[in-house]
């Protein structure tokens, strides 16, 4: 493990091999030269440290690989890394894993929560100064929206429906426990469905691009009415930033672009880049439609309101849908390695390969 020291801050990510955790991690390591980031990552299927290549070796980086609720192990990485920043992103994040094992979800993101924040209230022994525990959460504690224009505010009360919005309530719940009950200074972001490069190819846009790419079927689940709010993954990361640095304590702040979708559009656009990309006549992949069963409690629509983000701390999102759509389907086109190395389950030994040389 390497030295790193007069470091101006201590920050632990946890979940920073995921999917938005590896953008986070990429972007506080280059921008925070002085900060030390520790990533904290258990490396489940969702975890790829292929995501954070390009800065596996930068000074001010760790990984350890660990599970957050692992209590004693948390505690002892508070003391040994001076820790006095958390953001925190480990979680289970697939709602429909989640309906096939809700105790997964129950044990990492409501559990593994509580043991950050004990870990954390035990290290700071009530000296708040200077400290922070930010949790990363998704606008799907909401419940779902109708037709009818509604948005999410910071006040909307909760009502998940699938067994991870229930987990991700439970643990944003605590996280307030803590704020009120011993002044520990939270933050809480709710953020709307993000996509972009080195998303896991289980989630609705990575998946799409790569059953295209290769002529699969593209399950839509219901009639594809159901309505999502996407967000650059780049920009969530931004407003991660943010929001860590000039965000008040104990405060919820939404994150979302404006940018509503029904599934169906989504594909229809993913569809149309891809063949265009890949140099097939228009229309060609149209016939990969294939409409399955819904998912259980399928919510209808989400659609956030993220005015208070903009007025109070001046993020705005950086790309236009159209933009970030082409971005994203040329990486994973560009990447097929990338994807590849997932679909065949060789990323997996990457890491264990590393931890065996060591
Ligand atoms: P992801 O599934 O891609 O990554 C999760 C990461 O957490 C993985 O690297 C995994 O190895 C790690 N992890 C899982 N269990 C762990 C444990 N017990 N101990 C340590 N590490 C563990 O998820 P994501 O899409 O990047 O989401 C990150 C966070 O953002 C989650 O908290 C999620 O609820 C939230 N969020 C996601 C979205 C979205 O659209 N993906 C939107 C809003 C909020
Ligand atoms: P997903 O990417 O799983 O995110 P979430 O469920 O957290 O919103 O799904 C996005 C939308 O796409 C959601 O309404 C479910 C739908 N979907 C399909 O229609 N087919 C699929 O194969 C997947 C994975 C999702």
């Amino acid at each position: 493990m390497q030295r790193v020291t007069r470091m101006k801050r201590s920050i632990l990510i946890t979940g920073g091999a995921g999917f938005i955790g590896s953008h986070v991690v990429r972007l506080f390591v280059t921008k925070y030269p002085d900060y030390h980031i520790i990533n904290l990552d258990k490396l489940t299927y969702a975890g790829n440290l292929a995501n954070l290549k390009d800065i596996e070796n930068a000074p001010n980086y760790t990984f350890v690989r660990a599970d957050i609720c692992d209590f004693d192990t948390v505690c002892s990485l508070f003391g040994q890394y001076s820790i006095d920043g958390v953001i925190h992103l480990a979680a289970e994040s697939h709602v429909d894993r989640s309906i096939k094992d809700p105790f997964t979800f129950a044990r990492t993101n409501v559990l593994g929560t509580l043991s950050l924040l004990q870990a954390a209230k035990h290290h700071w022994n009530g000296e708040w100064a200077g400290k922070r525990f930010y949790h990363i959460s998704t606008d799907e504690v909401y419940g779902a929206l109708q037709f009818d224009g509604s948005l999410f505010h910071e006040t909307t009360k909760y009502d998940p429906h699938s067994p991870y919005s229930a987990s991700k309530a439970s643990s944003d719940h605590f996280v307030r426990a803590f704020h009120d009950t011993y002044g520990m200074p939270t933050l809480v972001t709710n953020c709307s469905n993000n996509y972009g490069p080195y998303q896991f190819p289980e989630k609705l846009i990575p998946l799409f691009i790569n059953n295209i790419r290769h002529g699969k079927p593209l399950p839509v689940y219901g009639k594809g009415e159901n309505v999502r709010d996407w967000l650059y993954v780049v920009d969530h990361a931004r407003a991660i930033d943010t929001i860590f640095h000039n965000g008040k304590d104990g405060e919820t702040y939404n994150i979302g672009g404006f940018n509503e979708w029904k599934n169906i559009d989504i594909v229809k656009v993913l569809i149309k880049t891809v063949d265009r990309l890949l140099g097939n006549a228009p229309g060609t992949s149209e016939h990969l439609i294939t409409y399955v069963t819904d998912r259980p409690g399928h919510d209808l629509r989400y659609a956030i309101d993220s005015t208070k983000l903009k007025t109070e701390l001046g993020w705005e999102p950086s790309l236009q849908f159209e933009e970030g759509i082409e971005k994203t389907v040329r990486w994973y086109l560009d990447h097929q390695e990338w994807m590849d190395n997932i679909t065949s389950g060789e990323y997996e030994k990457y890491y264990d390969d590393m931890y065996k040389n060591r």
